[in-house]
Order: C-alpha cells, then sequence, then structure tokens
C-alpha cells in the first residue's frame, strides 16, 4: 500500500476541518476534482487522501508533475507510446492513464500543460479514450483525474493559455486550500506533529516542547512557503538544539540569514545628490539622520524585530540601540 495512505492530516482550524469534510464528500464522486491552492498548502496530500476515501482505493493512485517534463515527453508519460514511434521507441511502453486504469491520476501543477495536451486529456475525460504515441489503436481507460494548481486557472482561460473547456471539466469540483496564514489555529498543532516526529527520527526519547517565545514567533510569522516552510523550520528547530532538555526557543526561519551572506552586508543608503538641483541644498545632518534611520529599520527587519538581536547585528549595546530607537521615534510600544 502507499505510504502516503498512512500520512495524517493535521488541522482543526474550522477552515481547515470544512475542507476535509467536502474532500470526504466529493471522494465519493466519480468526477474530476481540482484542487487549488498555494505552494506547501497540503496539495498532494488532500489528493492522495481523496483517492484512498474514494471507492478506488484499492486500485492505482499514479501521479505525474505536469511542470517537470517537456511537452513531447510528457505527451508519451501521459499517454504512453509504440514500440517504434520515435528514434530509441525500441518497446510498447504503457502511459501514466493506462496504469492508473480504474484508479486515479494525480495531475499536478496541470497549468503548464500545452493546448495539444490539454486536448488529449480532454478527450479522455470525456470519452475514456485515447492512443498511444505513434499508434492507431484506440484505447479505453477508466481513471479519475485529480489535477491540482497554484495558478488561477480560470484567468489562464480568459487568456486563451488554458482549454475552457477542459477547465470546465475539470472543475465538477474545485477545492481551494487557504494559505496556512489564514488558519492560524493549525500552526501550533502541526508544529508539533512535526517536531515529534523529527525528535523520533532523532532517536530522542520526547520533546520537551516549544517555549513561550517560539510559540509566539511560530504564531506571528506569514508562513509564505505554508506547511512545507513550517514543517523545514520545526525539523530545523529540533535538529539544533539537540542536546538540549528545555523546550525549544530559538527559531530560525532563514536558514541562509547571515552577515557574512554574500549580497547581503548591509548598503550604505544610495547618496543620490546628483539628481538634485544646487538651488536644493542638503544638509549633512539631515543625509546622517536620514541613513541612520534606513539602517536602523532595515536591521530591525532583518532581526525580526528583535532588539537584542538588532543591537548585536548593528555593533551596539543593546541601550545605545534603545538611545537611537527613542531618538528617532521608531519604538512602537512605550515601554522604559
Ligand atoms: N494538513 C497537513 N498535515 C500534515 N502535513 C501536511 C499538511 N499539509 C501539508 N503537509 C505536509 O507539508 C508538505 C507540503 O505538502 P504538499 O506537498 O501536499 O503541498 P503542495 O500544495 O502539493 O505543494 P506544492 O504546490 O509546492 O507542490 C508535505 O510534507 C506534506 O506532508
Ligand atoms: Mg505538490
Amino acid at each position: 500500500m502507499d505510504r502516503q495512505q498512512e500520512q495524517p492530516l493535521i488541522g482543526e482550524a474550522p477552515v481547515f476541518l470544512e475542507i476535509l469534510e467536502r474532500v470526504s464528500r466529493v471522494a465519493q464522486l466519480n468526477r474530476p476534482v481540482l484542487i487549488i491552492g498555494e505552494r506547501g498548502t497540503g496539495k498532494e496530500l488532500i489528493a492522495a487522501r481523496i483517492h484512498y476515501l474514494s471507492p478506488r482505493w484499492d486500485r492505482p493512485f499514479v501521479k505525474l508533475n505536469c511542470a517537470a517534463l517537456a511537452e513531447s515527453l510528457l505527451e508519451t508519460e501521459l499517454f504512453g507510446h509504440e514500440a517504434g514511434s520515435f528514434t530509441g521507441a525500441t518497446r510498447r511502453r504503457l502511459g501514466r492513464f493506462e496504469l492508473a486504469n480504474e484508479g486515479s491520476l494525480f495531475l499536478d501543477e496541470l497549468a503548464n500543460t500545452s493546448d495539444r495536451v490539454q486536448e488529449k486529456v480532454l478527450r479522455v475525460i470525456e470519452y475514456g479514450e485515447l492512443e498511444r504515441v505513434g499508434g492507431n489503436d484506440t484505447i479505453r481507460t477508466d481513471v479519475r483525474i485529480i489535477g491540482a494548481t497554484n495558478e488561477d486557472l480560470p484567468a489562464l482561460a480568459e487568456q486563451g493559455r488554458f482549454r475552457a473547456d477542459l477547465l470546465d471539466r475539470l472543475a465538477f469540483d474545485v477545492i481551494t486550500l487557504p494559505p496556512l496564514r489564514e488558519r492560524q489555529e493549525d500552526i501550533l498543532p502541526l508544529a508539533e506533529h512535526f517536531a515529534v516526529k523529527m525528535s523520533g527520527e532523532l532517536g530522542l526519547e520526547l520533546f520537551a516542547g516549544f517555549s513561550e517565545s517560539a510559540r509566539d514567533l511560530l504564531l506571528e510569522y506569514a508562513w509564505p512557503g505554508n506547511v512545507r516552510e513550517l514543517k523545514n523550520v520545526v525539523e530545523r528547530a529540533v535538529y539544533t538544539s539537540l542536546g538540549e532538555d528545555d523546550p525549544i526557543s530559538e527559531i530560525n526561519f532563514d536558514p541562509f540569514d547571515s552577515p557574512w551572506r554574500p549580497g547581503n552586508a548591509p548598503e550604505a543608503a544610495e547618496i543620490s545628490l546628483t539628481d538634485r538641483s544646487p538651488q536644493e541644498p542638503y544638509g549633512f545632518k539631515e543625509y546622517i539622520q536620514e541613513m541612520e534611520i534606513e539602517l536602523l529599520q532595515a536591521a530591525l527587519q532583518r532581526c525580526r524585530f528583535n532588539q537584542k538581536k538588532t543591537a548585536e547585528f548593528l555593533g551596539m549595546t543593546y541601550h545605545q540601540l534603545r538611545g537611537y530607537l527613542r531618538k528617532y521615534e521608531l519604538t512602537d510600544s512605550e515601554e522604559d
């Protein structure tokens, strides 16, 4: 059995629970489904869930990433080819549609397919018929298609970059996965889940949990890479805290973060005196202040508004930094 079947879907946000309910319902139907969502939102896991909850669960679940292959290769992958259909095709090869017969075919990154491939896919959906590349026989298959994309397919169809008739057929039901930042309730349960799993993989007896500040950091972050990014960040945090018994307090969102990263040195503010007319004098003091503010803001942002780290980063003491922040009114709270 596919390992993916065992992968749990974690989440308790109302929007996520609603999606799971829809997934159970749509799984029963013998119709195409389209899963839409930002990268890393769990489209592939949801596709697997649909297959394994469907009456086809004990038949093949075949996957293909359409963006990974050039057009002609994609065509032979999907529809197969006959022996001698092109140089090097010494034997007949079955395509994914035939391999997925009676099961489901997961077409990932479907937006990136050519018109020709889209037309052939439409024909399989409509009539269950296809021809292998280089072949004349019509082959019948019975495949349920589960498509996924992170693109706006209706917009692409409107621009003529995706077949509207195929979109109509695929969109019998559309499941749109919300990004992680829209389901905050899921962040900590997911983080806990990945941390426990990683601890197990590292042979640790137990996972000591996250400190309150670490939990706040996880909750505040916007997660542009969604669940996949969360998984990576949490696994790294568990690994980094190896050998400590305390709850995890260090969260590093960016493994490339380093003052020595090439091209990452804080740049001096650009001096654009040339595009100022001589009638518009530029005071030395004003300029220095502007540069200081810019630098402080950039450093704060880089250190995620952690003032201790920002001071360290700028090579000054915490009190010096506080002094500057007060001088330029860059503190957002009025503590101390
Ligand atoms: N609800 C969830 N519970 C547990 N793990 C999850 C959940 N959602 C996503 N994941 C995990 O996050 C990672 C990304 O998920 P997946 O590959 O399904 O996303 P995707 O939407 O297909 O991403 P992409 O658009 O980049 O292909 C995987 O490791 C997956 O196991
Ligand atoms: Mg995917």
